[in-house]
C-alpha cells in the first residue's frame, strides 16, 4: 500500500499521509488538509475521527479484542488486581514487586480526605444523585491541592494526582453513600486491600467482614472498566486537559460525560430498565418491540456499542462472573432471568443481528452490584472508581506529548448570513 492518499477535489489534487499504528490500524493524516486545500472533514459524533494516536488502550470492536497496553483482558481479569492494571495503564508495563508496593502505599498515605471535603459531602441533600456529587467534589479537590494546579506537571505532580484521585475518589464515594444512608462515616483503613478497604467503607457497621469472593468479584469490575481508549469520557478528558486545565477540573468533566446513559449512566438504565420489564409482569418480547419501533424513543440499555459490532468481551467476562458470584453468595435475582432471555431472544432477532447490536459492558454489571449491595444509584459510581486509571493515563499520555495542541474542532456553519437587527419594541 502506498504511504500517501490521494484526494481528488476537482481543481486541485493532494497527497494526504497514510499512517500505520502498531496493530495495523490505518488513518490519513488530514491536519494539513485545510491549509493545503480550504476544506476539512466533517463527521458528526466523531464515528470515523481519529483524534489521537495512543499507546494505551487497543480495542478491535469486528473480532472483539480489547488490550491493555498489550495484554489481554481475559488475562488481567483471571490473574491481575485493579492497582496492578492501574500501574499498567499509567506506567505502561507491569510493576515489579517493590513498584507496585511503592505505588499501593502512595495511595494509602493519600487516601485521607480533608475534614473540609467530608463537611461538604454532608452539605448534599441525602438524595442528591451520587454522580453530581462526585464531579462537584473531585473539582472542590483542586482547592485543596495547591501544589498540584502548575500547568507544566512534574513527574512526581502526576504521581502525586493519581495516588490523590485512586486514594480519595473510593473514600468521597463510600462517605456519600454513608450520607444517604443517615450512617456514620467510614475512615479508610491501611491495613486492607484497597477493594476490601473500599467495601468496608460502605458496609463496615459492627461485626461486618469482607468476604474475599465479594471482594474479588467487585476486583473483576474494576479492572474491565479500567480504560476503553477515545470513548466519550476519555475524550472529554483529553478536551478539557488539552487547555491545561488541571488534574481534578479534568477528571472532574469525565465524571460528568460519563453520567449520561448513552455512556456510563447505562448501568443504572440497565437495571432500571429491567424492573420495569419485571414489574409489568416479565414480558421481554414486548420491550424487545419497543426498542425497533423507530416512532418509540425507548432503547434496549446495555445493547449496542459505536465501536464492537460483536461480542463485547468485558460483557462476555461480567455475564460469567454474574452467574458465579449469584451462586456462591447464594442469591436468586429474577432480574437475571429476565436479562438473559432478553439477551437471548435480542441475539437472534433480525433488528439487532442485522445492526450488530451485541450486549455491552453495561448490560450485566448491574445485576453484580445490585447482589455486592450496592444501590442503583450508585453504580455509575462504581465505573468511576474503575475508569480512573483510564482517564489518567490519557490525561498523562495527552500532556507528555510534545505534539500536544488544544482540541479545537472547526465546523461549518449552516446559520443565517444575514440578519437585520431591530430595536427590541419593534421586533
Ligand atoms: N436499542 C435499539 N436500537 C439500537 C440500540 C439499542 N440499544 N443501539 C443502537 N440501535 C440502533 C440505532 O437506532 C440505529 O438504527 P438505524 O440504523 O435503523 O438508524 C443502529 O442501531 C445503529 O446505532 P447508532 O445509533 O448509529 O449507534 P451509535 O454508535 O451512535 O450509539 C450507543 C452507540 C451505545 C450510544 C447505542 O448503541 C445506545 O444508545 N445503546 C444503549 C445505551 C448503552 O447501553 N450505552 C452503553 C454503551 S457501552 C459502555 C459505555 O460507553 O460506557
Amino acid at each position: 500500500m502506498s504511504d500517501a492518499a490521494k484526494l481528488d477535489l476537482g481543481t486541485q489534487t493532494v497527497e494526504l499521509p497514510i499512517i500505520e499504528g502498531s496493530e495495523g490500524e490505518k488513518a490519513i493524516d488530514i491536519s494539513a488538509l485545510r491549509s493545503q486545500t480550504g476544506f476539512i472533514t466533517i463527521d458528526p459524533g466523531y464515528g470515523n475521527t481519529g483524534s489521537c494516536t495512543s499507546g494505551i488502550t487497543f480495542l478491535n470492536g469486528e473480532v472483539g479484542i480489547l488490550k491493555y497496553r498489550g495484554v489481554p483482558i481475559e488475562v488481567l481479569a483471571e490473574r491481575s488486581n485493579f492497582l496492578e492494571v492501574s500501574y499498567l495503564l499509567a506506567h505502561g508495563g507491569l510493576p515489579k514487586k517493590a513498584e507496585l508496593e511503592h505505588f499501593s502505599n502512595g495511595i494509602k498515605k493519600h487516601s485521607h480526605i480533608p475534614s473540609e471535603i467530608l463537611d461538604m459531602v454532608k452539605c448534599f441533600p441525602k438524595t442528591a444523585h451520587p454522580m453530581g456529587v462526585m464531579s462537584a467534589i473531585t473539582s472542590a479537590l483542586s482547592g485543596f491541592n495547591d501544589q498540584l494546579l502548575t500547568s507544566n506537571v512534574t513527574d512526581e505532580q502526576k504521581e502525586e494526582s493519581m495516588s490523590i484521585l485512586l486514594g480519595q475518589l473510593p473514600v468521597i464515594a463510600a462517605a456519600f453513600y454513608r450520607h444517604s444512608q443517615s450512617k456514620e462515616f467510614i475512615p479508610p483503613r491501611e491495613d486492607l486491600d484497597y477493594v476490601s478497604n473500599f467495601l468496608n467503607m460502605l458496609f463496615g457497621d459492627d461485626g461486618y467482614v469482607v468476604d474475599p469472593e465479594v471482594a474479588r468479584a467487585l476486583d473483576i469490575l474494576l479492572i474491565l472498566h479500567g480504560d476503553h481508549e477515545q470513548n466519550c469520557s476519555a475524550s472529554t478528558v483529553r478536551m478539557v486537559g488539552s487547555s491545561k486545565a488541571n488534574i481534578f477540573a479534568t477528571i472532574s468533566a469525565g465524571i460528568d460525560a460519563l453520567w449520561g446513559p448513552l455512556h456510563g449512566g447505562a448501568n443504572q438504565a440497565v437495571l432500571e430498565m429491567l424492573a420495569a420489564i419485571q414489574e409489568d409482569g416479565g414480558d421481554y418480547k414486548k420491550f424487545l418491540a419497543k426498542a425497533k419501533d423507530k416512532e418509540d424513543p425507548f432503547k434496549l440499555m446495555g445493547f449496542g456499542h459505536r465501536v464492537y459490532k460483536n461480542f463485547d468481551p468485558r460483557a462476555k467476562i461480567i455475564k460469567s462472573a454474574c452467574d458465579t458470584i449469584l451462586n456462591k453468595l447464594g442469591v436468586k435475582d429474577p432480574i437475571l432471568d429476565i436479562a438473559k432471555g432478553l439477551e437471548e431472544q435480542a441475539l437472534v432477532d433480525k433488528y439487532f443481528v442485522d445492526r450488530k447490536l451485541y450486549p455491552n459492558v453495561d448490560f450485566y454489571s448491574g445485576i453484580i452490584y445490585k447482589a455486592l449491595g450496592i444501590p442503583v444509584n450508585m453504580f455509575t459510581v462504581m465505573f468511576i472508581l474503575g475508569r480512573i486509571p483510564g482517564w489518567f493515563s490519557q490525561w498523562k499520555e495527552l500532556i507528555e506529548d510534545p505534539k500536544m495542541r488544544i482540541c479545537r474542532p472547526r465546523q461549518i456553519y449552516t446559520g443565517n448570513t444575514t440578519l437585520n437587527y431591530s430595536d427590541i419594541g419593534e421586533r
